[in-house]
């Protein structure tokens, strides 16, 4: 079954809830459901990768415009990389939602960025760092073991 648009839409409002710096918000979604699917399918799944995309019920494109206002004052902070940062945090907002929704998601980093643009008709300042699958996992499928660094290795209390 695929996931209804309402929940599509719910999972980015929650997301968009993200803090930012500055609160500059400087991110768009674009949850591509059905028109420029196939388009942005092939974006994704140049050189064979992330067939399992071609499954989801929605591609949510995470993208920022790097000429809008605040992200000019941002450029006077640059060592910071606070857009990315923000995108990340909206990035990591938006698989939660997700998850809290029932859905399942799948951060997409293998892209053909410069052809995503054209695509969706975006001009050349919009940075897109990721683009996020949301599907209903297959029934009966369970999820894959977490394989993590061992805490001690990445972790320290003080
Ligand atoms: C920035 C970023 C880019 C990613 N790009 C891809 C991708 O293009 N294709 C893919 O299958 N998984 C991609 N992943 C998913 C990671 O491989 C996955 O989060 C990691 O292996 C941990 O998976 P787990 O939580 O299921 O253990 C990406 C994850 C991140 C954070």
């Amino acid at each position: 079954m695929g996931v209804p648009d309402d929940v599509i839409s719910e999972i980015c409002r929650v997301a968009l809830l993200a803090p930012s710096a500055m609160n500059a918000q400087p991110w768009r979604l674009i949850a591509v459901v059905r028109e420029k699917r196939e388009e942005v399918l092939k974006c994704l799944q140049h050189l064979g990768a992330n067939k399992f995309a071609s499954k989801a019920s929605a591609l949510v494109v995470v993208a920022s415009d790097k000429s809008g206002g605040m992200m000019k004052v941002g450029e006077l902070f640059k060592e910071n990389e606070f857009v990315r940062n923000d995108l990340g945090i909206l990035t990591a907002h938006l698989v939660l939602a997700a998850q809290a929704a029932g859905v399942g998601s799948c951060i997409l980093g293998w892209r053909n960025e410069e052809k995503l643009r054209e695509v969706l008709g975006l001009g050349k300042n919009v940075v897109i760092p990721e683009v996020v699958a949301l599907g209903y996992p297959a029934d009966g499928y369970p999820l894959r073991e977490k394989k993590r660094k061992p805490q001690p290795d990445v972790f320290t209390l003080l």
